[in-house]
């Protein structure tokens, strides 16, 4: 596939434009990055494993009533998508208390959060995306006080779905990082849905299935990520006729 120069380049992602106004191509690279950038490897596959996973979530939240920027999958690493007015936040939904909540405020690691939290990240890699609180979001002009409201309904949303789901998979979703974009005046979820932008836990032994086995040497990251599409194909196989 000739890709052309990329219009937008990120930690692991590149973004192309299509012969359409309307639609991008976004395509998974292999590299992994960690703690802003510093820790930087690449892994042969990983761009394919992120990219099946984001668009399975993509499809299953379709189904579930969620509107997604996902059209199709192109190969196995490259997926067709809206285009869509991205909003520099990243949301964040957490079932469980680790990573830097727990540094930031006396949580212990694995304290359960019920009900989950969502907190609200300015995407801004020179400033360290600050915490930013619903004022400063509409302050920023980032969104409407409305548009909020219904990103962290979505979340919310989104977060019951995947929780119930990685349950029954045998997994903690402890917690996980979303992007939103609008198109035509509505709010649509974009970016990805994987590995790297969650935490997942073994609901026994609490074995890390995530990112954090890349960040922390938990072991290896790839037999991890592997484990993850392993268990959604399986469960696809067995549900999706
Ligand atoms: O680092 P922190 O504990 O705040 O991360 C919360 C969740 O959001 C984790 O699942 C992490 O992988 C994800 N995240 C992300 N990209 C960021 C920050 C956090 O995917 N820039």
């Amino acid at each position: 596939m000739e890709l052309g120069e990329p219009i937008y380049v990120g930690k692991a992602k590149s973004i192309y434009k299509t012969d359409k106004e309307d639609e991008l191509i976004s395509l998974f690279r292999n590299d992994m990055t960690a703690f802003n950038g510093v820790k930087k490897d690449s892994f042969a596959g990983k761009g394919a494993y992120n990219a099946a996973v984001s668009a399975f979530f993509f499809d299953y939240l379709e189904k579930n009533g969620v509107k997604t920027h996902f059209i199709k999958m192109l190969d196995d690493h490259t997926m067709l998508v809206k285009k869509l007015d991205m909003i520099p936040l990243e949301v964040i939904a957490r079932n469980v208390a680790a990573g830097s909540i727990v540094k930031k405020l006396p949580f212990k690691e694995g304290q359960i959060l019920n009900p989950p939290v969502i907190v609200t990240d300015y995407k801004d890699d020179e400033r360290g995306d600050p915490s930013v609180n619903d004022d400063l979001i509409v302050a920023l002009g980032l969104v409407t006080r409305d548009e909020l409201a219904e990103i962290k309904e979505i979340t919310h949303k989104i977060n019951k779905l995947l929780y119930d789901f990685f349950d029954e998979l045998g997994l903690i979703f402890v917690d996980f990082k979303i992007e939103f974009g609008k198109c035509g005046g509505e709010i649509i979820l974009g970016d990805e849905i994987s590995m790297d932008s969650m935490r997942l836990w073994d609901k026994v032994t609490k074995e890390s299935f995530d990112k954090d086995v890349y960040r922390f040497d938990k072991g290896d990251v790839m037999t991890a990520y592997a484990k993850v599409v392993e268990k959604i194909m399986n469960w696809q196989k067995e549900n999706v006729k």
